[in-house]
């Protein structure tokens, strides 16, 4: 049985009222219902996870966070795994770039995960270089957020997703975006970094996903010849008939 593929949108703040937001979800429960082969998933802000999951209720399509807090107790603004998931969300990004840009660094990344894990949401960890060089430095730069994000946390490897998002190439247009051949490339070295971290057995299980300016111009090409289980998708999430192409892109 081959796996379903995997594509989740990330709102980031584009979405702006809970209004909006009910609107999205009940066109896009419409739209995919039925769809073969996909599995849909929406990371929204925390406000809107709970209208968000009441509207996909009876939907196969799944709502989560864009982060959680690895930290608990006195942290004004901080928003835990477990409070997620009370509000319907049943998994998290995690190391996102735009949070590392912010201050978060391997460390926090990885009290996320387990944080993420430990309260029963899925782990999505978001990896990417912020620039790539002749000297292929951008391949250990991976391989490091790696390592650290999952040191110690291995038995959570049947839950993980990984995300490669090459900051470079986030918030452009599909012209701007890796080729498949570049995907490919980095999606194998990611799962034989993976392999090495956990087993290879457990490595084969965790869905390796592309991330950066995915649009429904490009989401064929990629999700065909880029050797991923499936697209993680900024802008062209928050617009839900572009979304949707995006997601027919990779039906099977
Ligand atoms: P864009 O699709 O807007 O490039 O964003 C990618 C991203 O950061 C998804 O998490």
């Amino acid at each position: 049985m081959t796996r379903k593929r995997l594509v989740i949108g990330n709102w980031k703040m584009y979405i702006e009222s809970a209004e909006s937001a009910k609107d999205f979800a009940r066109v896009l429960k419409r739209k995919v219902r039925g769809i073969s082969g996909v599995e849909v998933a929406l990371a929204v802000p925390a406000p809107f996870i709970p209208v968000v999951s009441a509207m996909l209720e009876s939907s196969a399509v799944r709502v989560g966070a864009q982060t959680v807090s690895g930290l608990s107790g006195a942290q004004t603004g901080g928003v835990s795994g477990a409070m997620v998931k009370t509000a319907g969300g049943t998994f998290a990004l995690v190391g996102h770039s735009e949070r590392r840009a912010l201050g978060e660094d391997n460390v926090a990344v990885h009290g996320q995960l387990v944080a993420a894990a430990s309260a029963g949401l899925v782990p999505v960890l978001c990896v990417g270089e912020l620039e790539r060089t002749e000297d292929g430095g951008h391949f250990s730069f991976i391989a490091e957020q790696i390592r650290s994000a999952l040191s110690g946390a291995q038995s959570l490897a049947g839950k993980l997703v990984v995300a490669y998002e090459p900051v470079w190439a986030i918030g452009k247009h599909a012209d701007s975006a890796l080729t498949s051949a570049e995907v490919r490339e980095m999606a194998i070295f990611i799962r034989k970094t993976l392999a090495d971290v956990l087993d290879r057995k457990s490595a084969l299980k965790v869905p390796v996903l592309y991330g950066g300016s995915v649009e429904p111009a490009n989401a064929a090409a990629l999700i065909a010849e880029g050797d991923i289980a499936g697209l993680l998708v900024g802008h062209a999430s928050a617009d839900v008939t572009s979304f949707v192409e995006i997601i027919s892109a990779c039906k099977k």
